[in-house]
């Protein structure tokens, strides 16, 4: 690259990569992105295949067939470009989201940045830069960069977390994770049981109970809605070779168990001079100051790494902060200070009891991340309106979740929104 501009590296064009490269112009900065797939998107472009792809990558979507979103479209729009959908919802499938961030990428010219099909393999500290080690999968050639910064902007939906429950090696039927499943029409006719009762376990169930002789679910701490035609279970105890015992000793006979037990923060291309780790368990990421910014290499981010949050507005937001450091406009805190930071939010985090895997669920606390992220970055926050559409939301899939898709929301203005729920079926 012939520029005098710092340049960064993006890992990872979905929802993340796609908010990061839009900003680098705005402040000067250049970037190239890497995306192994062959177009933007990330988890949005539906895939049908499961394993692994053509050049032996493994298939990053979890995406199902008739996915539909569990948020309304005024949270998953980026700032300056409205989601503006076909179909009379708010809701909207799968395809129509892939199609609205090619659009985005397309209005603010960001094709031209992006590296498609190239996978990064390495990234390393070396002298006062970042080393890049990428594979083009077209030719299969290895092909190194240097860079002065780096966003990590991969996802946290393609490596599944698998629980080691007793007897699973013997099970005869067929076990699967989530992050494998596209369509019902392997439930038809069989007794299915899902485990974990979070958003993919819900909706998984919800399938299963169109076509399945018998759906149970099993959960080991009992929150969210109930569905008619969906027994419920408490934890597996044993699993034998056609049936599944549960902790309360009742057996049901199962032909496929599906494991909705969540995914893994999974980074296999950092280096250790990268300076950070992930829990056993694939967790919580070690030296993150306001979880995103690397204590110990503060030229690196990681974009996008919360759930149940308003995610556009917020990688945005993050983006901008990083941009922000990187640029110079803004400085951050010693490292002391950053690490003393982290102490007191891990506290906090067991103190609330707040288990590892709900680390970085932002929902109880999102007023005041975005309220804290914006005012220690000089950014503008995003107006109150969306909080509470978000609020409504979260408390609908939690208590009904068959009336989630029929709310239709309008925003009013900064403060107000209209919400109306439609007649129709789910
Ligand atoms: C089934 C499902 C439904 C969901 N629905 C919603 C919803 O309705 N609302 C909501 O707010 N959130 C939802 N989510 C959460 C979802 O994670 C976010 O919506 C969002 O897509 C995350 O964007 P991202 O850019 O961080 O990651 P991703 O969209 O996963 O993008 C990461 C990109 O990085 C690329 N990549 C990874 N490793 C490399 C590498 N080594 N080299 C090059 N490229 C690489 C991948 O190919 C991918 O394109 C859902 C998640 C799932 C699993
Ligand atoms: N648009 C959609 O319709 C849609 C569909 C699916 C997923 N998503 C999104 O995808 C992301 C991931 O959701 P997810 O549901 O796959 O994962 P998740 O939110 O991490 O939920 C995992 C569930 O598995 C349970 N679990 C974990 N280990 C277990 C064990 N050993 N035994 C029993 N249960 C166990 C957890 O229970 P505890 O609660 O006890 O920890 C939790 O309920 C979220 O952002 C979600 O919104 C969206």
């Amino acid at each position: 690259m012939s520029t005098n501009k710092p340049q960064v590296a993006i890992i990872g064009c979905g929802y993340s990569g796609l908010a990061g490269i839009r900003r680098c112009r705005e402040f000067g900065v250049d970037c190239v992105a890497f995306e192994l797939a062959n177009e933007v998107g990330g988890l949005w472009v539906y895939k049908e295949e499961i394993g692994e792809d053509e050049y032996g990558v493994p298939i990053q979507t979890s995406l199902y067939q008739s996915v539909r979103t569990n948020s309304p479209k005024q949270t998953l729009e980026f700032p300056d470009f409205p989601f503006i959908t076909k179909e009379d919802t708010c809701y909207p499938r799968h395809t129509e989201v892939g199609r609205y961030l090619n659009e985005f990428s397309q209005h603010f010219g960001l094709l031209p940045k992006i590296k498609f099909q190239h996978y990064v393999t390495c990234i390393k500290r070396v002298a006062d830069q970042w080393e890049l080690l990428v594979t083009n999968l077209r030719d299969g050639t290895n092909e190194t960069y240097y860079f002065d910064g780096v966003m990590i902007c991969n996802g946290h939906t393609a490596k599944p977390h698998m629980p080691n429950v007793k007897g699973s090696n013997r099970f005869k039927g067929r076990i699967l994770h989530c992050h494998d499943y596209r369509r019902n029409d392997i439930f038809k006719n069989k007794k299915v049981l899902i485990v974990g009762k979070g958003p993919s376990g819900i909706e998984l169930a919800y399938e299963s109970s169109l076509v399945a002789m018998a759906t149970y679910i099993s959960c080991r701490s009992e929150d969210g809605s109930s569905l008619p035609k969906v027994i419920s279970k408490p934890k597996i105890k044993e699993i034998k070779e056609c049936q599944v015992i549960f902790t309360d000793e009742s057996q049901e006979f199962v032909d496929i168990i599906v494991f909705c037990t969540g995914y893994q923060y999974y980074f296999p291309f950092l280096d250790d001079s990268c300076g950070i780790s992930v829990d056993e368990d694939g967790q919580v990421i070690n030296s993150l100051y306001k979880h995103f910014i690397n204590i110990e290499q503060p030229t690196m981010c990681f974009i996008g790494l919360f759930q149940r949050t308003i995610i556009s507005f917020l990688f945005d937001l993050q983006v901008q902060a990083f941009l922000k450091i990187f640029t110079k406009k803004i400085s951050l805190p010693s490292k002391a200070e950053m690490l003393e930071w982290l102490k007191n939010e891990n506290d906090r985090q067991k103190r609330n009891n707040i288990p590892k895997n709900r680390y970085y669920h932002l929902s109880a606390n999102i007023v005041e991340y975005f309220e804290d992220l914006t005012t220690f970055a000089r950014l503008k926050n995003i107006p109150p309106v969306l909080f509470k559409i978000f609020r409504q939301n979260e408390r609908t899939y939690t208590e009904n979740f068959y009336e989630l898709r029929r709310w239709n929301f309008e925003i009013l203005d900064d403060y107000n929104y209209k919400a109306t729920l439609k007649q129709t079926e789910y």
